[in-house]
């Protein structure tokens, strides 16, 4: 039974992570979410004041980094020199600056380098923007995930509750921002690779997208 990897793309709030952590529970795979790495590299230049214009800065700062990734109670921990800062990487100050940092090309480079040493030997589900076109262009499994503005910003408001203060309109317009800032970068914007296979989950719930995704992996095993 050989593993392969799986390469999951698409714009912020489809529904990448939850997807992905399930795919890999089902399939017995290792979950790799590589936003949570430029999210946690984020949180250290905001913890330290390190301007994502101080490209230099950044890149020295994130080449000192211990950066880990190990799996936790509900979904995947990050640990930043030591630290458990997953709880902290998901706050609006992280959301409205991450794909400022996420432009700076030698941090690109330091974490690709990093994601595919993860997966390296394979049987991993790798969440992002890049993976499948600049991450891991070799994955066997690509797909795209996608769904309306309206319901992704409908989706993190249910999942959030009002805890930060939010409107359904503020999510939408920081998740289109962030899309805007993702897709017009010039380094790995976001893009669906040519041999992947797209997946609009407006109108599917969890687990039809979950069992469609292991029913892809499973003709290419
Ligand atoms: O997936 P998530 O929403 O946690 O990603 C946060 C941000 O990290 C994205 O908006 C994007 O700017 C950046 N990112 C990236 N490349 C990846 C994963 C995330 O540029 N592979």
């Amino acid at each position: 039974n050989l593993k392969i990897n799986i390469a999951i793309d698409g714009p912020a709030g489809a529904g990448k992570s939850t997807i992905a952590r399930l795919v890999a529970k089902e399939l017995s795979y290792i979950y790799v979410d590589t936003g949570s790495m430029y999210r946690a590299v984020t949180w250290y230049m905001l913890k330290y004041g390190i301007k994502p214009e101080s490209s230099d800065e950044v890149l020295r700062h994130a080449r000192n980094m211990v950066l880990e990734l190990m799996p936790g109670a509900d979904g995947q921990k990050v640990l930043v020199n030591g630290q458990d800062v997953s709880p902290l990487i998901r706050s609006r100050e992280v959301n409205g600056m991450v794909s400022q940092y996420a432009q700076n090309e030698g941090l690109r480079e330091h974490l690709v380098a990093l994601q595919r040493e993860m997966a390296a030997r394979k049987g991993v589900v790798m969440d992002g923007r890049d993976i499948g076109t600049t991450v891991l262009p070799d994955a066997e499994l690509k797909i795209f995930m996608t769904a309306t503005v309206k319901e992704r910003a409908l989706r993190r408001f249910k999942e959030m509750g009002d805890a930060q203060g939010l409107t359904l309109e503020q999510l939408e317009k920081d998740i289109s921002e962030r899309d805007r800032l993702d897709e017009g970068r010039e380094i790995s914007p976001l893009r669906c690779a040519e041999d992947a296979i797209v997946l609009d989950t407006t109108n599917m719930d969890i687990p039809q997208v979950v069992e469609t995704i292991v029913s892809f992996c499973r003709t290419h095993t």
